[in-house]
């Protein structure tokens, strides 16, 4: 991998991580929030309903160097339904990385859930290892074979600041990696709740009528500064770290 932007040289996903200091960049009210999508070049955050086939090694690999960087990784419904995702940082050696780091073992992994329809037997749920919080306005409960899950209810829909202070004042949360989906990432946006985004972009189209990188964003600029591009020869992919320009 390359680093084009913003100084030329070799590099790997893990040393460009291992530069940031997301946790020392946490607001008093909510932790700093970077999120990390891969994207075709038309645009979708899916080939056939899922992001597996949009990325390469190179883009897994950059995603697993940022979830070693945050105290808690978060996800809509959505993308656990399609995704049935297990613990997030399954290498031994890379949570003993997170604690030499200052971390907890495992991130605090966050589910938003309006109806709380999840895919239990997925390996996140059941195979133990990790702590679970959902953010739910479901008044059901989990079955009782997830045993490492949290809820926390919001009335109506969750409320995505309030569920930040949330974790930033009762979990102690510094700096969360928000992983999808389109939905999520929208409202994220749109309440300002977005620091930085990771994005990957594959040298593919997948027509369709897939999402992209948001869903439900209201129209209107929002300025982006470009603070790393990089390039993995071997599969034609950019990844760009962006920015985002919070009005002050
Ligand atoms: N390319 C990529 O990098 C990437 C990344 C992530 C996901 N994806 C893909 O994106 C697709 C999923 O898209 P999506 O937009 O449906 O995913 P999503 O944003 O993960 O999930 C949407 C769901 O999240 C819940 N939700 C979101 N905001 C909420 C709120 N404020 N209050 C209550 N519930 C809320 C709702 O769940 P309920 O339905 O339970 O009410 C909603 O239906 C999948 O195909 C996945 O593979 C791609």
């Amino acid at each position: 991998m390359r680093r084009l932007l913003p100084d030329p040289a070799e590099t790997t996903p893990a040393e460009q991580v291992a530069v940031l200091d997301l946790v020392a960049a946490a607001l008093d009210a909510r932790p700093y929030v970077i999120t990390n999508f891969a994207l075709t070049l038309d645009g979708s955050a899916t080939i056939r309903g899922r992001s597996g086939p949009i990325g390469s090694s190179a883009d897994t690999a950059m995603l697993v160097a940022l979830r070693t960087t945050v105290d808690a990784v978060m996800i809509g419904a959505g993308t656990m339904r399609a995704e049935h995702y297990g613990r997030v940082v399954g290498d031994p050696a890379k949570r003993q990385r997170r604690e030499r780091l200052g971390l907890p073992h495992d991130p605090l992994m966050v589910i938003v859930s309006g109806s709380l329809d999840l895919p239990w037997d997925a390996p996140l749920f059941t195979a133990g290892g990790g702590r679970v919080l959902i953010a739910t306005a479901s008044e059901s409960d989990p079955p009782p074979t997830a045993t490492s899950v949290r809820v926390v209810r919001h009335p109506g829909r969750v409320d995505l600041a309030a569920l930040l202070e949330h974790l930033r004042r009762e979990r102690g949360v510094r700096a969360l990696l928000c992983e999808g989906g389109p939905t999520l990432h929208g409202q994220l946006i749109e309440a300002g709740l977005v620091d930085e985004l990771f994005v990957t972009h594959a040298p593919k189209l997948a027509g369709g009528a897939g999402p992209g990188l948001v869903v439900g964003l209201s129209a209107g600029e929002r300025g982006l500064e470009l603070a790393w591009l990089l390039d993995e020869p071997r599969t034609g992919e950019l990844f760009a770290r962006y920015r985002v320009a919070h009005p002050r």
